[in-house]
């Protein structure tokens, strides 16, 4: 049987990888999909760069969606436009599309889907959640049998990078940013990154599948790592904690959770121990319990794997009637159901406070009589000597769980104290599994 015909916008870092793992594996990708798959065209910005992998090359990525041999756009270009309307026109022309684009399928998703569920062709997306980890099958399929309750995951290499790298060798956050730059893991925009917008894409995406409700990037509370100090990672570490920049998602009686921002966590969780670039996430289902997902967020192979595992099921499913694949969100399209976001004031968690208080008697007091008024329970006290001549010392808290509202009203009352100094330092806190 003929091969079949593929064709490529974008041939950067995992553009190069997917080339690469396509024609190494060629013999057992094609045993396993039934066919071979071959790249017949590529969309490049420029053809004044060397080409190693011997593709005919375009600079007109409409070329690609609009030629009538191509029956596959590998999409990975990134970004909004675009990447949007040539998705919507490879779709329109009958194609089936994979795409590593995690910003196009949060925030554009639901239109993508549908046109290509009325056109019975398939949207993979593998790639675009956690890169080489195969997150989206394992939830989407692995896992059809469960009630998911929760999933919380490390989903953005370049900030968990970052913290490792803050953490184990107290590096400067700027240079280390430049080295996940250097090493291809950071986003063109790496405020993307730094700012959590990345991992919110994300977890649209895994939140989308795990529970049956509409991509609703514009729901997802996003907080990044600027804030986070070299005093806070160790402080948490003091008290037997990591910090680590988290997307979780939960489903709760009256909403579901979805937040990505930074976390204090206990260090003998699973998830604390996931170093560098390093991604993984922890899926809690009602059936089977909880489960770990880890490997390589980004890079050119590892993201290729997933990008090339999406083409072999195109090919598998070619001649499946479209009513019979696995659904693109997981659900059925007419089973999605729209369960509300939760806004912030409604979340319930645990807290780490850091605030700097005037080193004499009654701060703490006024402190603890505030927190006990609006009903929350501390767990523990760090209190730091002052250091030389300093008049105020570090207190650092950490307390129950309790509604984000609360805190909210404590933290605005202990602010307006005279003994304590500037703004309170808050990083939320979960045990994910560790003690429930
Ligand atoms: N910038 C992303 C990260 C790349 O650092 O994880 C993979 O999506």
């Amino acid at each position: 049987m003929n091969p079949v015909k593929v064709g490529l916008l974008g041939l950067g870092t995992v553009g190069g990888g997917a080339s690469r793992v396509l024609s190494r594996n060629a013999e057992e990708i094609s045993r396993r999909a039934g066919r071979g798959i071959e790249i017949i065209r590529a969309a490049v910005r420029t053809l004044d760069r060397p080409n190693p992998t011997g593709i005919p090359l375009t600079t007109d990525p409409f070329e690609i969606v609009n030629d009538p041999a191509v029956e596959v756009v590998v999409e990975l270009i990134g970004g909004y436009e675009p990447a949007r309307t040539l998705v919507l026109q490879a779709i329109a022309n009958g194609k089936h599309v994979v795409t590593a684009n995690k910003a196009l399928i949060a925030l554009h998703g639901n239109e993508i889907f549908a046109a290509a569920h009325a056109k019975g062709v398939i949207v993979a997306f593998e790639a675009a959640v956690s890169g080489g980890i195969p997150i989206i099958k394992a939830i989407r399929e692995g896992l059809a049998g469960n009630r998911i309750e929760w999933l919380a995951g490390i989903i953005n290499g370049t900030t968990n990078f970052i913290l490792t790298e803050m953490r184990d060798k107290g590096r400067d956050f700027a240079e280390v940013l430049a080295e996940a730059q250097v090493l291809g893991y950071a986003e063109a925009d790496p405020t993307f990154d730094i700012e959590g917008i990345d991992a919110a894409h994300k977890l649209t995406i895994l939140a989308s599948i795990a529970f049956g409700i509409p991509l609703q990037f514009s729901r997802v509370y996003t907080e990044g790592i600027a804030r986070i100090s070299r005093d806070d990672v160790t402080y948490a570490e003091q008290l037997g904690y990591r910090i680590k920049h988290l997307g979780i998602a939960r489903r709760t009686e009256s909403g579901i959770e979805l937040r990505v921002h930074p976390t204090l966590i206990p260090e003998r969780s699973l998830l604390a121990s996931v170093n560098g670039v390093m991604n993984a996430v922890l899926v809690k289902g009602d059936a089977v319990g909880l489960t770990l997902y880890y490997g390589p967020g980004a890079g050119a192979e590892p993201t290729a794997s997933a990008v090339v595992a999406d083409l072999i099921d195109v090919v598998r499913t070619l001649t499946a009637d479209p009513g019979n694949r696995v659904p693109h969100l997981a659900f059925q399209p007419d089973a999605i159901v729209a369960v509300p976001a939760l806004p912030m004031a409604e979340v319930e968690t645990a807290y780490y406070l850091r605030m700097l208080a005037v080193d004499r008697p009654g701060v703490l007091a006024e402190v603890t009589r505030i927190l006990g008024n609006l009903g929350i329970s501390i767990e523990a006290i760090l209190q730091k000597e002052p250091k030389g001549g300093v008049a105020e010392v570090p207190v650092i808290m950490l307390t129950h769980q309790m509604y984000e509202r609360q805190m909210d009203a404590a933290i605005q009352q202990i602010e307006a104290l005279d003994g304590i100094e500037g703004q309170i330092i808050r990083i939320r806190l979960e045990h994910l599994g560790a003690t429930d």
